[in-house]
């Protein structure tokens, strides 16, 4: 099994490059703004709960997501892997992920980070809004503020994983389709 962790700021195309990723690599893509996403569209109470915070691009709590991750990790049907999209978004959720692997004898083999401009992130989440639906996309002070909890918050752990080999910097400026060789490109040394 090979695990990865595509990483970014939001607009940065996580999403859009892990779907395409994980047909070409047999991964399971994990996404916990999707699952978060789908409690909320599903109507639950956790999705009600969460929803505010998300609305406002703050975080949601480290165990909701674990427990969310957790329930997922056995369900790997026969793939070569998982891509995890958005999780781990804290030092926290970093650790927590590493013992789910650890004691299924797994690891993160590699953390790919894209590297997007500020104004271009922007502007793709601006344009999204339009068909997204999504409330965080909505309103620019939203958005803003989602840059800055990625930067505050995420990005510490772009160190933590770098301290381990696992830092894998990606240019992720340019068009879907150049952008998916690079990271193409890249996961080849691993699988
Ligand atoms: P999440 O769903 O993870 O959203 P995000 O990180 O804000 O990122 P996005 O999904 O907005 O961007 P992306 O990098 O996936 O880019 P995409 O491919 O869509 O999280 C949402 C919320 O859920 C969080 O704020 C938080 O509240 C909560 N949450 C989720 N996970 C959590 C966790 N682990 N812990 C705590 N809270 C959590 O692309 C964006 C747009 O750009 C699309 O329209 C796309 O078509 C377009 N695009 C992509 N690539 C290109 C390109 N090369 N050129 C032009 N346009 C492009
Ligand atoms: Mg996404």
């Amino acid at each position: 099994m090979v695990n990865f962790l595509i990483f970014g700021p939001p607009g940065s195309g996580k999403g859009t490059q892990s779907v395409k990723l994980a047909e070409k690599f047999n991964l399971v893509h994990l996404s916990t703004g999707d699952m978060l996403r789908a409690e909320i569209a599903a109507g639950t109470e956790l999705g009600k709960k969460m929803s505010t915070i998300m609305a406002k691009g703050e975080l949601v709590p480290d165990e909701v997501v674990i427990e969310m991750i957790a329930a997922r990790i056995d369900k790997t049907k026969g793939s070569a892997g998982f891509l995890f999209d958005g999780f781990p978004r804290t030092v926290a959720q970093t650790i927590a992920l590493e013992k789910m692997l650890n004691v299924r004898g797994m690891k993160i083999d590699s953390m790919l980070v894209l590297d997007v401009d500020h104004d271009e992130l922007v502007n793709r989440l601006i344009m999204r809004a339009e068909q997204s639906g999504r409330p965080d996309d909505k309103d620019p002070a939203v958005i803003e503020n989602r840059i800055d909890v990625y930067k505050s918050k995420t990005e510490p752990i772009i160190n933590y994983c770098s301290q381990k080999g696992l830092y894998q910097p990606v240019n992720g400026m340019g068009t879907i389709d150049d952008i998916f060789v690079r990271l193409s490109d890249n996961m080849k040394k691993f699988v």
